[in-house]
């Protein structure tokens, strides 16, 4: 394999983990980002987001000369330029928000193309791994207006939490251009990883990444869906779950309920796919239903916390004082974007109820929900005091580890809403908890 000179633009969690891991595939690679605070940061080695293993990556490249951070896009082509062979490769890996009415903001990867545009070197290749609404690798190649530089899509498929396992060991890589040639180079960044490559012209690969995070964000609403009917049907979801998991067509992952679907990415693909679909004159029924079920699933958890606490679904939650143990989109990670666990806070919060949370991700402070704060503790047992119900919203596994005898003490009632199936239901009950989950019967 030949190493490769790569700019990578953005140093998110996307940009830097492809940058740290091309660099460890043996490529030499600059990454740029506009802030300069963060770029002075990563060059001492203080990366600043939660992801297994990346530190170590970017402290190897860094040793052996093959990463280096800079401020500016075109100063990443200035850099490799004057070591002697200027840039082949640039990856755009800046965020691409949900702008007004859900379409994809493509600011971000506007302003960069602005900036390279005069100092790309011919021959080179511009890579699109952000999210980016299908078009615009053809729109990035009219901004860029220069026939000897190639656009292509090679979207990325990372999950927060475990982004350099799932660089390193992807289940495809997937590469989309209307230049053979610009395709196969890019494809041959990865040849060591030995995964199965689909190429393909740059419509279908942006297409491949919505309908893949689209098609997940189905398969949860669809799961969420079944554990409510479950419950009213005294069916197991996790015996269902299971069961249905076994046929290979399906597949036991992303099979688990939750207090709904989050994050920076599935809420914002979800909407931008309807939207793209919407402008094309196709009324996508499915990912409609699929965004649906998911808002709600926010009320259903509520109710299910009134009903629990109240004994009513009705029951009033005014000043109830409810913990709530987990507020980042999922475990593992800091984030709280879109974070479902937020949803359902700011929803009992607009029903008036005192909350304190807990997340082991989160630092001890106060974050502000729907326009209004919410006390965030250092302390399980401390956000537990006095509350007269727990509810479980990520599934930190060191939830399961937690001392619940002591927690029975400190709470004034001990009851459990776990809206992620995480406990186990026996221990809760060995410490006295009444244990509410989703979609379970009392077997548990
Ligand atoms: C998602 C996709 O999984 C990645 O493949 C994709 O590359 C990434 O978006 C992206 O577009 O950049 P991520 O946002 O890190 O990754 O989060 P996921 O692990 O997919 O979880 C999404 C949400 O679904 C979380 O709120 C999680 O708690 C929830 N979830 C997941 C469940 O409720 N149940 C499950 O069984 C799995």
């Amino acid at each position: 394999m030949f190493a490769r000179r790569i700019a990578v633009v953005g140093t998110g969690y996307v940009g830097l983990t492809t940058g740290a891991c091309l660099a460890s595939l043996g490529h030499r690679v600059v990454c740029a980002d506009v802030d300069e605070i963060k770029v002075e940061r990563l060059r001492q080695g203080q990366i600043g987001i939660r992801e297994d293993g990346l530190a170590e990556l970017v402290s190897e490249g860094v040793a052996a000369g093959r990463l280096s951070f800079i401020v500016g896009a075109a100063a990443a082509l200035d850099e490799l330029e004057r070591e002697g062979v200027p840039v082949e490769v640039i990856f755009l890996c800046v965020p691409t928000p949900m702008g007004v009415g859900g379409i994809a903001d493509l600011a971000a990867v506007e302003a960069v193309i602005e900036e390279v545009r005069d100092a790309l070197p011919p021959n080179a290749v511009v890579v699109n791994k952000s999210t980016v609404p299908v078009g615009t690798a053809d729109r990035t190649a009219e901004l860029l207006e220069r026939d000897d530089v190639a656009v292509v899509s090679n979207p990325e498929f990372l999950r927060e939490s475990s982004a350099v396992n799932d660089f390193l060991h992807p289940d495809r890589i997937v590469v989309g251009s209307s230049s053979q040639d610009a395709a196969e180079r890019v494809a041959a960044l990865y040849a060591r990883l030995g995964a199965p490559m689909v190429l393909t012209d740059a419509a279908s690969s942006e297409m491949i990444k919505y309908a893949a995070n689209c098609f997940l964000a189905m398969k949860l609403s669809y799961v969420n869906a079944v554990a409510e009917l479950c419950e009213r049907l005294d069916a197991d979801v996790a015996d269902v779950t299971e069961g249905i998991g076994y046929d290979r067509r399906i597949g036991q992952a992303f099979l688990s309920p939750g207090p709904g679907w989050g994050g920076s990415c599935l809420p914002k693909d979800t909407q931008a796919l309807l939207q793209v679909a919407d402008a094309a004159d196709f009324e996508f029924r499915l990912l409609r239903a699929t965004i649906d079920t998911n808002t709600r699933q926010y009320q259903r958890m509520v109710d299910k916390i009134r009903t629990a606490i109240t004994g009513k679904r009705t029951g009033s939650l005014t000043r109830r004082r409810i913990a709530l143990l987990g507020l980042t989109f999922k475990a593992g990670t800091d984030d709280l974007r879109s974070s479902p666990a937020l949803g359902v806070a700011a929803l009992l919060k607009q029903a008036g109820a005192d909350l304190v949370a807990y997340d082991p991700g989160v630092l001890a402070d106060e974050v502000l929900i729907e326009g209004s704060l919410m006390t965030v503790v250092d302390d399980p047992y401390l956000a537990a005091k006095d509350a007269e119900a727990i509810v479980i919203l990520t599934e930190w596994p060191e939830f399961r580890t937690l001392d619940w005898s002591r927690l029975a003490d400190a709470v004034a009632v001990p009851t459990v809403i776990d809206t992620r199936n995480l406990l186990d239901p026996d221990v809760l009950r060995r410490a006295a908890f009444a244990w509410v989950g989703i979609g379970r019967t009392m077997r548990g």
